[in-house]
């Protein structure tokens, strides 16, 4: 059995692109689609994915938790979409809520079988995380939650920019190296 951390790559990309059996949404707690990767998933998916949001979770989603969709027409089969915290500042839960985002999209994946998931960089866009402060909540939750969940068998981080993707990748090496 591979380890945690060597179960996890990280790499430079669009999501929407990404045939796996899960992608992550960074959402909102409405679950009715926006911008950034949320519009690119909903734009890619297809109409059918707000109506789904909208039919298998009428309640939409608490900061925090995960819920599952299918794919519609996107290469992944299905969509798990999780709402990450609105930084301010770091003294409202902001940290634990974003670990959480991460553990709750693996533990709802390995609920249904799925072993292959890419996640995007939650909250670290309209959400404000500072990058430097996510990468490591973000690649620790995911080692614990592989650790937790042995059936899963690869979790790619799919980082739009090239400075995220290299911030991603040197804290994933540095994590690595430590054997964390
Ligand atoms: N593939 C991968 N990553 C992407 C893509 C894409 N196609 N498009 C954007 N991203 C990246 C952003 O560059 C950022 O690094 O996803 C990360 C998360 O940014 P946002 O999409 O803004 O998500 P978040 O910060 O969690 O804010 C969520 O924004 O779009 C709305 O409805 C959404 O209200 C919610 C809020």
């Amino acid at each position: 059995m591979a380890s945690a951390f060597e179960r996890i790559t990280c790499v430079q990309g669009d999501i929407t692109r990404e045939r796996v059996d899960a992608i992550v949404n960074a959402a909102n707690e409405a679950l009715r689609g926006g911008a950034g990767v949320d519009g690119a998933i909903h734009a890619a998916a297809g109409p059918e994915l707000l109506a789904a949001c909208l039919e298998l979770h009428p309640g939409g989603c608490p900061t925090g938790e995960a819920r599952l969709t299918p794919g519609f027409r996107l290469a992944a089969r299905h969509v798990i979409h999780t709402v990450g915290p609105v930084w301010r500042g770091g003294t409202q839960g902001e940290e634990r809520l974003l670990a959480a985002c991460y553990g709750a999209a693996l533990d709802l994946a390995a609920e249904h079988g799925l072993t292959t998931l890419a996640f995007p960089a939650i909250s670290c866009g309209v959400y404000g995380y500072p990058h430097e402060r996510a990468a490591p909540v973000a690649l620790s939750a995911l080692g614990r939650g592989l650790v937790r969940r042995p059936s899963i068998e690869a979790v790619r981080v799919v980082l739009f920019g090239p400075q995220l993707f290299a911030l991603f990748r040197n804290v994933h090496a540095s994590m690595s190296a430590q054997g964390a």
